[in-house]
């Protein structure tokens, strides 16, 4: 690894090709260890082609993303050992025919945790869904959770094979304010004193502006990457949304963008 950077874009791009997209394209950034990032950027602005690109799942049409050093397409296997990965939420099969427990679990012995012994295992799937308030609701069929339960299992899932990097599609999607602040501290606190790095891609930043360090504006092109303070100004806001996205200044000073009228222009 190059000292410390988890991933390293360099003029990234990509284009789909059927049917022809070009849905991202110069997009250069480093995140260092324990670093906090927010994904932002309109629907279709290539959010989720980016962490897709980050998981090695695509392979660039120019330019290049390295995660721990290492060409994510061409070291993809490696590269997916160490990223936990909470897909967005609509791309997940709802009625799969399992309880959380056994999800959870069955990524955590996948991935090789728990190899010390059953015991170990249990243990750290019983953490894992602690930490997103779900061990009460373990054994219920996932079907029969509500949007938002299934979603904190999935960052449970990601959660358990103790990840360097957490790359999240919109893991606030259908998150009540209680339980969105809850995950909000919990990632905080993964990146401060774990120093796991944390990719979120988000629509309404306002849960994280006071905890993120960086955030990148998308509009199938990088339309800046920088701290809130850099990025959350009504001048680059318009640009990636095109459209007038208000900016309100909390009492620290903090930037607040209100995107979410924004987002569907
Ligand atoms: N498999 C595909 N083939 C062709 N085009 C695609 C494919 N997947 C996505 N696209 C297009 O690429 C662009 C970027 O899509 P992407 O899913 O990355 O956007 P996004 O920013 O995640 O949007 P959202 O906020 O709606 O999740 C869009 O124009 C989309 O229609
Ligand atoms: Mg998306």
């Amino acid at each position: 690894m190059t000292g410390d950077i988890v991933v390293e874009a360099v003029g990234l791009g990509y284009d789909y090709v059927s049917p022809p997209v070009c849905a991202l394209r110069g997009v250069s950034f480093e995140l260092r260890r324990g670093a906090f990032l927010a994904v932002m950027g309109p629907n279709g602005s290539g959010k989720s082609t980016l962490v897709r690109a980050v998981l090695g799942l695509l392979r660039p049409t120019r330019g290049s993303i390295r995660v721990a050093g290492r060409e994510a397409w061409e070291y993809r296997r490696e590269i997916q050992r160490i990223i936990g990965y909470v897909p967005q939420h609509d791309s997940v099969n709802q009625h799969l025919p399992m309880c959380p427990r056994d999800i959870v679990g069955l990524a955590a012995s996948t991935r090789g945790v728990g190899r010390g012994g059953h015991g170990n295992l249990t243990a750290r799937v019983n953490d894992a869904l602690a930490m997103v308030g779900m061990a009460d609701l373990a054994h219920r069929p996932f079907g029969s959770l509500s949007g938002g339960q299934q979603q904190r299992v999935l960052v449970a899932r990601a959660l358990v094979v103790d990840p360097h990097l957490l790359l999240m599609d919109e893991p606030f999607a259908g998150v009540d304010v209680v339980h969105r602040n809850e995950l909000v501290e919990l990632l905080a606190w993964l990146s401060r004193e774990k120093h796991v790095t944390v990719m979120a891609v988000v629509h309404n930043i306002n849960p994280l502006a006071h905890f993120v360090d960086h955030v990148l504006l998308l509009d199938n092109r990088m339309v800046a990457f920088g701290t809130p303070g850099e990025t959350l100004t009504p001048e680059l806001l318009a640009e990636a949304y095109g459209a007038e996205v208000p900016v309100l200044v909390c009492d620290d000073g903090v930037l607040h963008p209100i995107t979410d009228h924004a987002a569907d222009h």
